[in-house]
C-alpha cells in the first residue's frame, strides 16, 4: 500500500512517542482531531477510516473466526459466518502439543483471510483460579508455562498468516461475576509468577500486534486505565510495540484510558468519545503527543493488516475440518481404564446412552461461539466403527435391557450449556444429579461401562470415578470430536491428552474456595502464587486426578534423569521405553523444587515438557532445555526476576503426581549478596556460614566479660538461641546494660560484611 499524508505524519509520531512526549511538539487541533477518531472503532467490529489510513476488521475469536453476518453482539448471540470450530483451549491445550496449536493457528490465520479478518480476537491466556469461572473453557490451563508455551504457540500461527493476534484479557481476568468492576487484588509476586506470566513469555517471544486489556480493576485501577500496567510493565519492561485495544466497552473513561497507554477503544462509540480526548488535548488535560502515538500505533496495524488482506485467499473446508478432528483426537484425556476396557474391539456391540451422543456440546457460550462449517455426531461415528449400536438419551425399560444386552455401554455425560458460559460463573462443579443416577443405573446394569465426559469448567469426578471402569476426558472438543471420541474408543487413535487443571476432590478444597466471591467490589487473591496443583500439593491435598494426568493404551517406563547445568539453562534429558504393545506418545513433564528456598514456594513447579512417540519395545532420549529463569522467583524489594543460588530437585514425570525420577543439581544464584545491616537479626547472622563463627566468638567474649564461665555465650541453648533470633542486632546495646556499644555492634556487622564480600 502507498503511504502518504496522515499515515506518514503518524509514523513521524511514533518516534516522536519512543522518545519524549511533550506539548510543544503537539499537532493542530485538525490533526488532533482525526488522530483521536483512529482511536476507537467505526462500528461494532471494524476502525476507522481516516486519510489514508485504512478500517481493518478484528472479530473473535480463539478457536475459530467468529465474524458477524448480521446485527452485531460480544455474547454470541448474533449469526456468523461458517468457519471451522477448532477445539476450544480447554480441550486444546491438553494436547500439550505446540506444534499441532501452531498448526491449528496457521489454519485460524488463513480463515481470518479467508474472511477479511485483520486481526483475531485471541488466545485466551488467563490462569484458571477457580473451577467456577465461566469462561475457563476459553483458557489454557492453571499453570502459566504450559498456558504461555501454548499460546505463543498460537500467536505464531495466526500471525504466520498476515494476520494479527490479540492476545487478552490482560490481566488478571479470572472470574465472570461483575467482571466490569470487580478489583482483582494480588500482591505483586503473585501476579508476576502467576497472572503476568503467560502474557510476558508471548509478548516477548512472539510479539503479538494486538493486545486487549480485560474489563476489570487490578489493585483498585481499571486495567484499561492503568499505566503501570500498560505502559511500565507491558512496554517499558517487555518491549511490546504493538497496539493495546480494549475488551468490548471495557473502556469507563477514555482520556484517563489514552493517558495510561490504551491505543484503541472498541466497540464503536459513535465518535463522542474521540471529542472528549481533542477536547482533552485542547484544555491540556492530556498530552497531545500520546494520543499522535496511540493514533499511530493504530494506523501502523491497520496498514499491516491491509497490506496482508488477499480477497482471493480461500481455506479448504475438508481440510481444516480434518485438523480439528486431529486436533480433538490428541486433545481427549484417558482418565481411567480398569482391566484395560478401552479400546473396544470393532466388532463390538454397544449401547450408547446420554443426550450428548447425538447432540454434542463442543464449543462454550459467549463471544467465541462458531458457526461450525460441520459438526461430527458421536452416535454416527460409533455406528461406522461397531458391530451393532442401540442408543437412548436417558433410562427406560428398554436402556436397561439393551445395555445388559451389549458388550460394553458408553454414556455420556456433561455440563449443560446453560450452566456455564462466558459472563457468569458457576456456583457450584457439581454434574447433574441425574446424570450420576443414569451412570449408576448404566453400571449396574453394564459393568463394562465407559462415562464420556464434556464440560467447559472441571466437574467433580469422584462419584463417576466410583462407578465407572473407564473414563474419557473430552472437555470441548469442537467441530471434529464426535468422530474423535470413536476413534480413541476403538483404538484408531491412542490417547496422549493430560490435564493442564487439577480435578480436586470437592470445591471447598480448592485455592479460592472461600476468596472467589467478590466482596465489596474485590476479589482477594489470597492463596498468592499457590494456584492449582500448587496448592493442593503444598497442603498435602488428596485431588480426584492430579494436573498432567492422563494414560495410553501402551504404557512407558522412565530411565536415566540427567540434569545438567549450564550458564543459561538446564538440560534435562531421560530415556523413555514404550513397555506396552501398542504405538503411544508420552508426554513428560519436568518439575523442579527448592528445599529451603527463602520465599514461600510449592513443593514443585513445572519448568518444562516434551514428547515422544514410540513404537512398542522402542526407548528414546527425551531432552528438554529449562531456561534458567524457570527457576526464578519475583524478588518484591529489588523488583526483578531473582534466581536463588541452593541445590534445586528436578522431576521427571507423567504427571504432578507421579514423579518418576528425579535428581539434584547445585545452581548458582544471580542474587547479590545483601550485606547485613543493624537491622539484621541475630537469627540471620547465625543461619549464615560466615557471619555465625563471627557473632558466635562475640558472644562468647561477652559472656566472659560478664564473668560468665569460659564458651558459655558460644554454647546458648536451642532454647535461648530461638529466643534471641528475632532481635535485630542493632538493638543488642538495649539489653546489654551499658556494656555494648553501638559502635562494637557496628564493627561486628562490617566485619561480617568484609568477610562476606
Ligand atoms: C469478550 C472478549 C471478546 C469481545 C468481543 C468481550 O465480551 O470479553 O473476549 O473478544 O467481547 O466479542
Amino acid at each position: 500500500m502507498k503511504k502518504t499524508g496522515l499515515y506518514l505524519a503518524l509514523a513521524a509520531a511514533l518516534g516522536l512517542g519512543m522518545t519524549a512526549c511533550n506539548r510543544t511538539e503537539s499537532p493542530a487541533a485538525g490533526a488532533t482531531a482525526e488522530q483521536a477518531a483512529l482511536g476507537s472503532g467505526e462500528t461494532f467490529w471494524t476502525t476507522k477510516a481516516v486519510g489514508d489510513i485504512p478500517s481493518i476488521v478484528l472479530t473473535d475469536g480463539p478457536h475459530g473466526v467468529r465474524k458477524q453476518s448480521g446485527n452485531p453482539d460480544h455474547v454470541g448471540i448474533g449469526a456468523s459466518e461458517p468457519a471451522t470450530c477448532f477445539p476450544p483451549a480447554v480441550a486444546l491445550g491438553q494436547s500439550w502439543d505446540p506444534d499441532l496449536v501452531r498448526r491449528v493457528g496457521e489454519a485460524l490465520g488463513t480463515e481470518s483471510r479467508a474472511l477479511g479478518v485483520g486481526v483475531l480476537l485471541g488466545p485466551g491466556v488467563n490462569i484458571k483460579r477457580d473451577p467456577r469461572c465461566g469462561r475457563n473453557f476459553e483458557y489454557f490451563s492453571e499453570d502459566p508455562l504450559i498456558s504461555g508455551v501454548l499460546g505463543a504457540a498460537w500467536v505464531a500461527g495466526v500471525q504466520s498468516r498476515g494476520v494479527g493476534a490479540s492476545l487478552k484479557h490482560f490481566a488478571a481476568n479470572n472470574a465472570e461475576d461483575d467482571r466490569m468492576r470487580a478489583s482483582s487484588q494480588v500482591d505483586e509476586r503473585t501476579l508476576r509468577e502467576i497472572y503476568l506470566r503467560a502474557f510476558e513469555r508471548i509478548i516477548t517471544r512472539e510479539q503479538p500486534w494486538t493486545v486487549m486489556c480485560s474489563y476489570n480493576r487490578i489493585n483498585g485501577v481499571y486495567a484499561a486505565e492503568n499505566e503501570w500496567l500498560l505502559s511500565t510493565v507491558l512496554r517499558d519492561e517487555w518491549g511490546f510495540d504493538g497496539v493495546v485495544v480494549s475488551d468490548w466497552g471495557a473502556v469507563r473513561d477514555r482520556v484517563t484510558a489514552v493517558a495510561a497507554g490504551l491505543d484503541l477503544e472498541m466497540p464503536a462509540t459513535g465518535g463522542m468519545t474521540d471529542t472528549e480526548v481533542s477536547a482533552a488535548v485542547e484544555s491540556g488535560a492530556l498530552d497531545a503527543a500520546v494520543v499522535a502515538r496511540a493514533a499511530a500505533r493504530v494506523a501502523r496495524l491497520a496498514n499491516k493488516a491491509s497490506e496482508h488482506a488477499d480477497s482471493t485467499t480461500s481455506f479448504d473446508v475438508d481440510e481444516h475440518h480434518g485438523l480439528a478432528r486431529t486436533a480433538a483426537a490428541r486433545s481427549i484425556v484417558l482418565l481411567k481404564n480398569e482391566a484395560d476396557l478401552l479400546p473396544l474391539s470393532p466388532a463390538s456391540s454397544v449401547a450408547v446412552v446420554g443426550g450428548f451422543a447425538t447432540n454434542p456440546r463442543y464449543q462454550g457460550g459467549g463471544s467465541s461461539h462458531v458457526n461450525p462449517t460441520r459438526l461430527d455426531i458421536p452416535l454416527d461415528e460409533i455406528r461406522s466403527r461397531a458391530g451393532s449400536v442401540s442408543h437412548a438419551d436417558g433410562i427406560t425399560e428398554d436402556t436397561l435391557e439393551a445395555a445388559r444386552a451389549a458388550d460394553v455401554a458408553v454414556v455420556f455425560l456433561g455440563l449443560p450449556a446453560e450452566e456455564e458460559s462466558e459472563g457468569f460463573d458457576r456456583t457450584h462443579i457439581d454434574l447433574p444429579d441425574q446424570q450420576l443416577q443414569l451412570l449408576a443405573a448404566v453400571v449396574q446394569a453394564q459393568p463394562r461401562t465407559v462415562a464420556v465426559l464434556s464440560h467447559g469448567g472441571v466437574v467433580r469426578l469422584d462419584t463417576v470415578a466410583e462407578l465407572a471402569p473407564a473414563i474419557l476426558d473430552g472437555a470441548l472438543l469442537g467441530q471434529g470430536g464426535g468422530a474423535a471420541i470413536a476413534d480413541v474408543l476403538f483404538g484408531a487413535v491412542n490417547p496422549s491428552g493430560r490435564l493442564t487443571e487439577t480435578v480436586p476432590a470437592r470445591l471447598q478444597d480448592c485455592p479460592g474456595y472461600l476468596n472467589f466471591t467478590p466482596e465489596d467490589g474485590r476479589i482477594i487473591y489470597g492463596e498468592r502464587v499457590f494456584v492449582g496443583y500448587r496448592w493442593y500439593d503444598a497442603r498435602d491435598l488428596a485431588v480426584t486426578f492430579p494436573f498432567g494426568h492422563g494414560l495410553s493404551y501402551t504404557s512407558f517406563d522412565y530411565d536415566d534423569l540427567v540434569v545438567h547445568a549450564g550458564t543459561h539453562e538446564l538440560t534435562v534429558r531421560v530415556t523413555v521405553t514404550n513397555t506396552g504393545d501398542r504405538t503411544g506418545r508420552e508426554v513428560v513433564q519436568i518439575y523442579a523444587g527448592l528445599p529451603g528456598s527463602r520465599v514461600s514456594r510449592p513443593p514443585q513447579w513445572l519448568v518444562g515438557f516434551g514428547d515422544v512417540t514410540l513404537a512398542p519395545g522402542d526407548r528414546r532420549i527425551v531432552e528438554v532445555d529449562i531456561p534458567r529463569n524457570e527457576l526464578a522467583y519475583w524478588d518484591v524489594d529489588s523488583a526483578r526476576w531473582t534466581v536463588e543460588t541452593g541445590d534445586y530437585t528436578v522431576h521427571a514425570g507423567a504427571s504432578s503426581r507421579d514423579l518418576r525420577l528425579h535428581a539434584t543439581v547445585g545452581v548458582t544464584g544471580d542474587t547479590a549478596i545483601a550485606p547485613f545491616t543493624l537491622e539484621s537479626t541475630i537469627g540471620e547472622l547465625l543461619a549464615d556460614p560466615v557471619a555465625a563463627p563471627i557473632l558466635a566468638a562475640a558472644m562468647s567474649e561477652l559472656g566472659q566479660s560478664d564473668g560468665q564461665s569460659e564458651g558459655q555465650g558460644a554454647g546458648l541453648g536451642t532454647d535461648m538461641i530461638r529466643m534471641l533470633a528475632s532481635i535485630p542486632i542493632g538493638r543488642i546495646t538495649s539489653f546489654s546494660g551499658g556494656s555494648v556499644s553501638h559502635q562494637q555492634v557496628a564493627q561486628l556487622i562490617g566485619e561480617v560484611n568484609r568477610q562476606r564480600s
